[in-house]
């Protein structure tokens, strides 16, 4: 068995305990197909559903993609039986305090207790509602971002027709703190976005300088920690990321993604406000919405109307088994990650067929076979990433500056100014375990490519 199935065990008891809460009803049975019906649409769907990486299983080391704890999963299905949505409290009125309750505790991780902040689709949403705000504070104001933030938030700005400037990166993907700081000291900035975790590498950008540069400039400090926010709570990280994380409550704004460290689906992001005023923005008269209480309906303090209130229920069902506390089983697993991809990097940087660029500050590894040239070693990865695949092991693929590489290089050839690489997420907390399963795999995967390309160069 490779898929888990244990916990449906536990929720046909769940479905009972919810219908229980709905006995004083007068009878009534919903219109539903019958269950033979039901199953042959249901065993299509298994069907299609066998067109995917195997992203639940741990050779599956590819993309930024965890599996949802099985109790999220569940708790998400128990709510689709009301499928409340949490727009407002005449839609979802349990799942409505469940997400402030989530919320809560999220923005504890950061020391925030008065605070702005409420679930939505995801970080890209999240980074709009943050970008936004930012531009109401300081209108015609310039929006900042490093190189290696996510793309999000250049387009982003263009949606809400703000001008967006690049930052550029040093070695190690981080914001180059002196382009910052000459560029700041030009004028004209509203909002610098401090990545927490970049998407290709798992970067942090150098907070504790930006929030100083904000000191002397007064620009606002937004922290995109979509990926990597919940490592605030790791304690197994080195200098840098610790010393970044330790003033993360002194941003003006942090996204966070439950749906991606958070072990939720898909659906499922975060924004918080530092200034609860931030609400102002936000307000509307909606003349058909807001009935069935003068109590705060998250609509009054979203940009997106209908929601998932079954998002909510996940979430705080999740923080419920495991609560998000330094030392705690949740922390422990984010830990776990790190210290595979630790293990993965010490492996690659003990391979000479290897060629590793900085250590990972969470647990992001980039990598690249080594050839003569960059152009070489990049058609190389990309014949690796097959060959591994080829052996169940799913990796990723990604085009980076070579700077990130130069420490290392060698004798290699500079002959393009970016290398295509290969990346492994390694977020699973089973991850670890399986590192010298992993490494067994891309060594196999490598000597097969290496050694045919060796032929091949012999040949010509
Ligand atoms: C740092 C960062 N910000 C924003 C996003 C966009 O988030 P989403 O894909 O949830 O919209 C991502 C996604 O990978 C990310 O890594």
């Amino acid at each position: 068995m490779q898929i888990e199935q244990n916990s449906l065990d536990v929720f046909l008891e769940a479905v009972k305990k919810l219908d229980a809460g709905f006995a004083d009803l007068p009878a009534f049975t919903s219109q539903a197909p019958g269950a033979e019906r039901i199953a042959a649409a249901l065993s299509e769907t298994a069907e299609r559903l066998h067109d995917n990486y195997p992203y639940f299983h741990p050779l599956y080391a590819g993309q930024m993609l965890k599996p949802p704890h099985p109790v999220a999963r569940l708790a998400y299905a128990l709510a689709m039986w009301i499928n409340p949505n949490n727009h407002a409290l005449d839609g979802g009125r349990a799942t409505s305090a469940m997400e402030k309750e989530a919320v809560a505790e999220i923005a504890a991780m950061y020391g925030w207790k008065e605070f702005l902040g409420h679930l939505c689709g995801g970080g890209t949403m999240a980074n709009l509602e943050a970008l936004w705000v930012a531009s109401q504070v300081s209108p015609g104001k310039k929006i900042l971002a490093s190189s290696q933030a996510h793309y999000t938030h250049s387009r982003i700005s263009a949606v809400l027709k703000l001008e967006f400037e690049s930052v550029p990166c040093d070695a190690c993907g981080r914001m180059d703190i002196n382009a910052l700081s000459s560029r700041v000291a030009r004028g004209d900035v509203g909002t610098v976005v401090a990545t927490m975790g970049t998407t290709a590498t798992g970067s942090l950008d150098p907070l504790p300088e930006i929030l100083a540069l904000r000191e002397k400039y007064g620009f606002r400090v937004h922290a995109d920690a979509a990926y990597g926010g919940y490592f605030a709570l790791a304690e197994n990280l080195g200098d840098w990321a610790a010393r970044a994380f330790a003033r993360i409550g002194e941003a003006d704004s942090i996204v966070i993604d439950p749906h991606k460290h958070g072990l939720q689906p898909y659906g499922c992001g975060c924004v918080l406000f530092r200034d609860p005023a931030a609400g102002q923005f936000y307000k509307h008269d909606s003349p058909y919405t807001y009935f069935s209480s003068a109590e705060l309906h998250l609509g009054e303090i979203s940009l997106e109307c209908s929601r998932p209130g079954a998002a909510a229920a996940a979430l705080w069902t999740t923080q419920r088994l495991l609560p998000l506390s330094r030392g705690g089983e949740f922390a422990r697993e984010l830990e776990s990650g790190r210290n595979a991809s630790l293990a993965f990097f010490e492996r690659l940087g003990s391979d000479d067929r290897f060629v590793t660029a900085f250590a990972p500050e969470l647990d992001i590894v980039i990598f690249a076979p080594r050839a003569m040239s960059v152009s070489e070693a990049s058609s190389l990865s990309r014949k690796i990433f097959d060959a591994a695949a080829k052996r169940n092991l799913h990796l990723a693929v990604a085009e980076l500056p070579v700077d990130f590489w130069a420490a290392n290089l060698g004798e290699m050839q500079r002959d393009k100014e970016t290398m295509t690489c290969l990346r492994s997420v390694l977020m699973k907390p089973e991850h670890l375990e399986w590192v010298p399963r992993i490494w067994e795999e891309l060594s196999g995967a490598a000597s097969e490519v290496l050694a045919s390309a060796g032929a091949a160069r012999t040949a010509r």
